[in-house]
């Protein structure tokens, strides 16, 4: 019985890393005409509320996307995002993954997105209940990314964002993204990891790299120093077949995101190629 929810974290650092690396990555999908398919293994509620007891709980999202909700003149990814957090005077609704692809996806393009949590995926389908082009299961995510590839137009973006909540996520995780390697060599498939336990998240992402050709780029943004007494100080987003100018962009905007980020004065950020091609 899983019993995670991102409400209670939407918005917050971990997510600012995730969605803005996502957003550059639909932005690379779209600069293609042939149309591409958005596989998004662990969806989530599609939208969270701001002001909701979970947020209201942990006030995460203070720490996250509050930082830049009253600031002008960011990076063009930045601001992409802000503009995608959606203020009234009634609620600030923060977008999840399936939204943001939701709104970039284009007559071409589709979707397939997994949620396995009850609540979570009946909050996804009434979020994307207007977006036809994105097929909703709930079932599990990896088996469900082996099911769709190869994608009819051998284009495709996959976001593979668990909870971690069953540690052998990180063994299952390299495992199935090597196997649809081998279904489809040019996916673009981003993981996610929190940085909680360094030696755990090292390994994965060497378990991840392990024996690929594929071009890979890492990056992290983190609040604190690594530690054992503070929980999820980083997070980090692996991105195999990573777009030609990811790095170089990451590279310039990091350093900035740590900056504000920074809950101990010290930066803390990562942009690194594991393997370049
Ligand atoms: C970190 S959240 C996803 C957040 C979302 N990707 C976003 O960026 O807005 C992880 C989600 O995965 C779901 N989940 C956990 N195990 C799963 C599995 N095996 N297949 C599909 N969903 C799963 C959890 O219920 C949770 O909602």
């Amino acid at each position: 019985m899983l019993s995670y929810r991102h409400a209670y974290h939407a918005g917050n650092t971990a997510d600012v890393l995730k969605h803005i690396v996502l957003l550059a990555l639909l932005e690379h999908m779209r600069s293609k005409d042939k149309g591409f398919k958005y596989i998004d293994t662990h969806a989530g509620a599609g939208a969270y509320s701001l002001h909701s007891e979970f947020a209201e709980k942990t006030a995460e999202w203070q720490r996250g996307i509050g930082r830049h909700l009253s600031g002008e003149a960011q990076h063009p990814l930045m601001q992409a995002l802000v503009a995608a957090v959606h203020t009234s005077e009634q609620a600030t609704v923060y977008p999840g993954s399936p939204k943001l692809a939701a709104g970039a996806l284009r007559r071409q393009d589709s979707g397939a997105c997994y949620e396995l949590h009850s609540t979570d995926a009946k909050l996804l389908a009434n979020n994307l209940r207007s977006q036809a082009a994105i097929k909703l299961y709930q079932s599990d995510g990896l088996a469900g990314l082996l099911s769709q590839l190869p994608t009819p137009t051998r284009r495709a973006l996959v976001l593979i964002d668990p909870s971690y909540e069953l540690k052998t996520d990180y063994q299952d995780i390299p495992k199935t993204v090597h196997k649809a390697l081998r279904k489809m060599e040019s996916a673009v498939i981003a993981v996610w990891y929190p940085v909680v336990d360094r030696s755990l998240s090292n390994q994965m992402v060497k378990a991840l790299t392990a024996g690929l050709s594929q071009r890979v780029d890492c990056f992290e943004l983190g609040e604190r120093a690594d530690s054992e007494g503070y929980g999820m100080t980083s997070s980090g987003l692996l991105v195999i077949n990573s777009p030609w100018g990811l790095a170089q962009t990451m590279g310039d905007l990091l350093p900035q995101l740590a900056t504000e980020h920074s809950l101990d004065g010290e930066l803390h950020h990562r942009c690194e190629t594991l393997i370049a091609r």
